[in-house]
């Protein structure tokens, strides 16, 4: 298959759209990050989607409109929804209502569907033309979300027909994922802050799975196994200073990049492009200092936790990290 990479105007919207009602998948820029989208009405054509990016099949897929009528549609809606959707929407933020009908493909079975309502303008134009669509972030399963076209282009070359280029996405970590279908609860920090959701929802809790390890504490399981947004290269998580840990990795020799803690909103931006230079460049080892767990430092804490495999150094610790077959002892 050919993988058209086409900038967002009227005539590659028009050709996206209409491959998406002939149930094939098209990729789209948001403000959070690109999906990877089919006709949320079409279960064969959904099921494309998890074929294409080796997504384990019980893992529920995002619907994403373009209006309040939109989701209404597809949810069961009530005053929490109205208020988060007054609030927030459109932006980088997903509800998770209970679902109407929707092909079992898209919500893996379960009986809630996750809406979002994505503030980008090309998402809108596109999703106005397409229709209900359900797109999860468009990159291979376990690796670095996609927040350029190009890497998107990257993972799906020769497997999807079209891939629509809208620049560069803006706030670079996904949407914020809460449940309105009982108490509301932060599933996935994202866009919208914890701090900015507790003004709408002040009794809003937080799963524990945000920043731990929740399958790993459950059963026995290889750590490897729920490893997201992995390069091929080392990630080290430094409680504090990484520089100690940085000096003493390319003492060794190792190919290391090293970031610094900075701005959150910033650091989530870059953070995707910095994983997949990573590999792009051939490093060994990639360093970041943790953030603060607040702001939008929640949501970027929470993906590099991930990336990282939960390993977090605080300063005088050492582990013992293999580079290609070589077993080195780095003290942070
Ligand atoms: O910003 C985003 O949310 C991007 C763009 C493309 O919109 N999409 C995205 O999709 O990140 P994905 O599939 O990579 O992540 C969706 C997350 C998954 O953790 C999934 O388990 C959760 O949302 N989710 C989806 N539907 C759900 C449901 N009904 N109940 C609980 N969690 C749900
Ligand atoms: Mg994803």
């Amino acid at each position: 298959m050919i993988t058209q990479l086409l900038d967002v105007n009227e005539q590659s919207l028009k050709l996206g759209a209409s491959l998406i009602k002939q149930g094939e998948l098209v990729a789209f820029p948001t403000e959070t990050v690109y999906g990877l989208g089919a006709d949320a009405l079409n279960g064969e054509a959904v099921r494309k989607i998890f074929r294409a990016k080796g997504r384990p099949g019980d893992n529920p897929l995002i619907v994403h409109v373009s209006s309040k009528e939109g989701m209404k549609e597809l949810g069961y809606w009530n005053q929490s929804a109205e208020d988060v959707f007054n609030a927030f929407m459109p932006g980088p933020i997903t509800m998770v209502l209970k679902k109407k009908s929707l092909p079992d493909e898209v919500t893996a079975g379960l009986d809630t569907v996750g809406l979002r309502y994505p503030q980008h303008k090309d998402a809108q134009s596109f999703l106005k033309l397409a229709g209900a669509v359900a797109a999860p972030s468009a990159n291979i399963s376990g690796k670095p979300s996609p927040t350029t076209a190009q890497h998107v282009f990257n993972d799906f070359n020769g497997r999807i027909p079209l891939v629509l280029n809208g620049g560069e996405c803006g706030v670079g970590v996904e949407s914020t994922v809460i449940s309105l279908v009982d108490r509301p609860m932060l599933l996935r920090p994202g866009g919208v802050t914890l701090e900015q959701l507790q003004t709408v929802l002040p009794d809003i809790t937080v799963h524990q799975a945000v920043l731990k390890n929740v399958e790993l504490d459950k059963a026995a399981s290889p750590g490897m196994k729920y490893k997201h947004y992995a390069p091929n290269a080392v990630v080290i998580l430094v409680d504090g200073n990484g520089e100690w840990l940085y000096n003493n990795a390319c003492d060794c020799g190792i190919k290391t990049a090293y970031y610094k803690k900075s701005d959150a909103a910033l650091e989530a931006k870059l953070l995707f492009s910095r994983l997949r230079d990573a590999d792009q460049n051939q490093l060994d080892l990639v360093i970041f200092e943790l953030p603060a767990n607040s702001g939008m430092g929640l949501s970027v804490a929470n993906r590099m936790l991930r990336a990282a495999a939960f390993t977090v150094l605080k300063q005088g610790q050492s582990m013992e990290i293999d580079v290609k077959g070589r077993k080195y002892t780095l003290k942070a």
